[in-house]
């Protein structure tokens, strides 16, 4: 017979489940396996239904509770929704109606703006959906409520960074057209409020200039994902064999592409990723 104890040890070396769009989640991805690398991860890329970014609310909520479901079917200990959209705009209906752990990014990027901004003028830029929402500025002014938020949707982001422009001429002339609002605006923090974003970071902290902290909500993710499996007692202390095997990626559709991409992020170069049927779950 198992003992309780038995059981917590199980649950421990049980993976953790990320999902996101495509392949931007990955960015997260990469500083969780940074920062807690004994944990393994079953990633899902809805590569079938991106961009979530232009879509509407019921729609990214149906679409993260079927991912979620089919997360809960590998057996995660805990989940994070590791797109901007999925997490502005589902995360609140999903946590009520699941029984582990489940976090977004959204929360540990707004924590982290509101802590180190100096002058209370915050930007954040990401998906219509996201910027939409107002959620980042939800979440620091209810942390101090005298900051104050600015917004600017950047779709053109999104495509550059999976073009691999990460620095290029035409995604300098794209950012400054996008980010001259911002800078005219006196910010001095900048959330990268989505996950393609922080691939292009030297070019967003080049135009943006040495004054303003870009703010990268993947890694505060990581960070409050450990602080969250410690206090749940749910960390994995076994250590893992180093290499892609004990992670395993899933995506909706185009796996060889994924794959590529997710090699070039990850730098594991073994990594591979099989299509599923999400619209089952
Ligand atoms: N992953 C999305 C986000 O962070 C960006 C791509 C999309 O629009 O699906 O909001």
């Amino acid at each position: 017979m198992m003992s309780l104890g038995d059981d917590r040890e199980v649950l421990r070396e049980a993976p953790v489940g990320v999902f996101d769009s495509g392949v931007g989640g990955l960015t997260v991805v990469r500083e969780i396996m940074r920062q807690i690398p004994n944990e393994k991860i079953i990633y899902f890329g809805d590569t079938a239904r991106v961009p979530y970014g232009s879509k509407s609310k019921e729609t990214i909520t149906r679409y993260s509770r079927q991912i979620v479901r089919f997360l809960r079917e590998q057996k995660v200990k805990a989940i994070v929704a590791a797109c901007n959209t999925a997490s502005a705009y589902a995360l609140s209906e999903i946590e009520k109606e699941i029984d582990i752990p489940i976090i977004g990014v959204v929360k540990p990027g707004a924590k982290v703006a509101a802590e180190v901004t100096r002058n209370g003028r915050v930007g954040v830029i990401g998906t219509e959906g996201t910027v939409g929402s107002r959620i980042y500025s939800t979440y620091i002014k209810e942390i101090k409520p005298e900051i104050q938020v600015l917004g600017k949707a950047c779709p053109l982001f999104v495509p550059l960074a999976e073009e691999g422009l990460w620095q290029d001429p035409v995604t300098d002339e794209i950012a400054k057209r996008y980010l001259s609002e911002l800078i005219e605006s006196d910010i001095d923090t900048l959330i990268l409020g989505c996950t393609h974003y922080p691939l292009i970071r030297s070019t967003l902290g080049r135009i943006m200039g040495e004054k303003v902290t870009l703010v990268n909500p993947a890694y505060e993710t990581a960070r409050e994902l450990r602080e969250l499996l410690e206090q749940e007692q749910l960390l994995n202390r076994k250590k893992q064999e180093l290499g892609m095997n004990c992670h395993r990626f899933y995506v909706s559709d185009m796996a060889d592409k994924f794959q590529s991409f997710a090699n070039s992020i990850l730098k594991y170069g073994i990594l591979s990723a099989k299509k599923i049927d999400i619209e089952n779950y």
